[in-house]
């Protein structure tokens, strides 16, 4: 008989959390490796799970935050044209509605590259990175963007309000569902904060993950799947509101929440109307998220045997981009170098390693065009639109992408 494990214990509210989906033994997702690098790889066990009570969708197992967040942290937030647009447009709202008087101040968690922060800088207004993964702090120092190397949390966010004043906003990207810690982050926030800013965070949402399957949004760093009803408690929690959501298309389907200290500010009908939409999704039980557990692993089946398929019929297979994504895909459904040649990616940290646990080779896009492969598995798959107008000589020279959001299909 199967031992029963003990609930894990919510982040948010320390109710219950009900284990759904096991994607068993994984590395670090962004642990890219020397290719002869024959030290011990840190293994952990990725599954996740739902609290019973305020029904936040979290990891059961923690990273210690400092194998993840360091010195040589690889992700590049620039590396995109598409996220570099859409972060210009993020800091011309926030100068036009919440930055315009003399003592504006805006404070971001996780600025990494300074992709966001660049523009603040650029109008001259008053701003502050925490960025602990030293490589992509100093990238962002060489725009010009003020950073601490530093974990944003109680202590150092007090800090900052003492020696700076308060702050209109407080914003992060693809941050807050990497901190298992959000005690810690409001008591910071609230400290920072001036009494009508907002906090405002954006992250990969529940609601597309389920709708799309796309499981591999489940790794180390995202400890959290938010949703508008999950938030809404969590905000509630800390004597905060959620007043507006905004649902993003990037990185496969985000929402952009902003909240404010209860009273101050009157939520907008997208809040009421998002509540609703996850009520008819049946996003906030346990047996929806049942259901998406059953639809990943028919997903990986069907991977799996196309990947076994083309093998056997001698077909060229690579895969593009080397997201931190793609580790739980590989690990999970046990696709190494006899599957997949090689990942072909732009980012010159990837560039000439192997991917963690599976041990892939990166190479650079130059080595995914001489020759074009027959095939391309695309782990990259949420930024589709910007690879497929840049590689369309690929489908020219009769190549062809796998795919596997929502289902394994090749086209
Ligand atoms: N905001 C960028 C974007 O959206 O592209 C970067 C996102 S990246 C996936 C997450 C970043 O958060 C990393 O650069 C990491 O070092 C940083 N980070 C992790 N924990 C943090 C914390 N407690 N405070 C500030 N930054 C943190
Ligand atoms: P992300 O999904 O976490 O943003 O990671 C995307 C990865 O894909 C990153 O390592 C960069 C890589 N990439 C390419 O190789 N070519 C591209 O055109 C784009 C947009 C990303
Ligand atoms: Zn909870």
């Amino acid at each position: 008989m199967p031992r029963e494990l003990a609930p894990a214990v919510c982040r948010v509210c320390e109710g219950n959390v009900h284990e759904f989906l096991d994607l068993g033994r994984q590395p670090l997702s962004d642990a890219f490796r020397a290719p002869d690098d024959d030290t011990e790889e840190f293994f952990y066990r990725l599954a996740v799970g739902q609290c019973e009570k305020c029904t936040m969708v979290q990891l059961t197992e923690e990273v210690p935050r400092e194998r993840m967040f360091h010195q040589d942290y690889p992700y590049h937030s620039s590396g995109s044209s598409v996220m570099r647009a859409h972060f210009a447009d993020v800091a011309r709202r926030f100068l036009a509605t919440e930055l315009s008087g003399p003592e504006a101040f805006i404070v971001e968690m996780g600025c990494n590259d300074g992709v966001m922060l660049g523009t603040i800088r650029e109008a001259g207004v008053r701003h502050l990175g925490f960025e602990p993964s030293g490589a992509v702090a100093e990238a962002a120092r060489a725009v010009g963007v003020r950073v601490r190397t530093a974990f944003f949390e109680d202590s150092t966010a007090a800090q900052v309000r003492a020696e700076e004043g308060p702050a209109q906003v407080v914003y992060a990207a693809n941050t807050m569902c990497h901190i298992p810690y959000p005690d810690s982050i409001f008591r910071g926030v609230d400290a920072l904060l001036a009494p009508d800013g907002v906090f405002v965070f954006e992250d990969p949402y529940l609601g597309d993950v389920v709708a799309k399957t796309s499981f591999d949004q489940i790794y180390d760093e995202h400890f959290f799947l938010f949703s508008a009803h999950s938030v809404q408690t969590m905000a509630a929690h800390h004597g905060f509101e959620l007043v507006d959501v905004e649902r993003l298309p990037v990185h496969g389907g985000e929402v952009r929440y902003t909240l404010a200290r209860a009273g101050r500010r009157t939520p907008t009908p997208a809040v009421a109307a998002l509540l609703a939409e996850e009520d008819a999704a049946g996003l906030s039980r346990l047996e929806t998220l049942r259901g998406f557990a059953a639809d990943v692993m028919r997903i990986r089946d069907d991977l799996v045997a196309l990947l076994r398929r083309l093998r056997a019929e001698g077909a060229r297979v690579v895969a593009y981009g080397a997201t931190a994504k793609s580790a739980t895909v590989t690990n999970f459904c046990d696709i190494g170098p006899e599957l997949v040649s090689f990942v072909s990616d732009s980012t010159p940290a990837k560039q000439h390693r192997v991917t963690p646990g599976k041990h892939i080779p990166v190479r650079p896009p130059a080595a995914f065009r001489d020759p074009y492969p027959d095939y391309a598995l695309l782990f990259a798959w949420n930024h589709a639109d910007e690879i497929m107008a840049n590689e369309q000589e690929f489908r020219r020279s009769g190549g062809k992408w796998i795919s596997y959001v929502p289902t394994v299909r090749v086209s």
